[in-house]
């Protein structure tokens, strides 16, 4: 199905200037961005986005990263989307991702993974994300030539 799937660089992949290759790799893939927004996220909106890991030993440093500087948070559609962007980032822990994948190629560190994207297991997750970072009017509708 055709989907749309909430994808981000974390602060260490905008201090590392990984922007432009993330971006890059997801357009050559030939998903279509329909949203991003460069932007500093707030604790609110951090303890929000994690709300899952609260409580885990690690949830504070979580939160402490993801606030630590600017973020680019981007929507993508596309064939299968989450699923594929999930495929293309690599394991949450980038010491066990495959080489070729974002985290595999650009990570050792499991608190400093590059990216996030969207779970898949668990259906609903894209759409809230998507819901906590961009408004309805600021996801643009275009067509993509083939
Ligand atoms: P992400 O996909 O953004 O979702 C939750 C994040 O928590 C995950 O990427 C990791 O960066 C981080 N994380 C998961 N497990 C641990 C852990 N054991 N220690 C530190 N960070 C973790």
């Amino acid at each position: 199905d055709r989907e749309r799937t909430f994808v981000m660089v974390k602060p260490d992949g905008v201090q590392r200037g990984l922007i432009g290759e993330v971006v890059g790799r997801l357009e050559d893939r030939g998903l279509k961005m329909v949203g991003g927004k460069f932007m500093q996220i707030d604790q609110d909106l951090a303890e929000d986005h994690y709300g899952e890991h609260e409580g885990k030993p690690f949830f504070e440093g979580l939160v402490d990263f993801i606030t630590s500087g600017p973020v680019f948070a981007m929507v993508w559609e596309g064939q299968d989307a989450i699923r594929q962007v999930r495929r293309m980032m690599g394991e949450t822990d980038p010491a066990e991702s495959a080489p070729g994948t974002i985290r595999g190629d650009f990570g050792l560190d499991l608190g400093r993974n590059v990216i996030h994207g969207s779970d898949h297991e668990d259906e609903g997750s894209n759409e809230r994300e998507i819901g906590l970072f961009f408004d309805e009017d600021e996801l643009v509708d275009w067509e993509q030539a083939d």
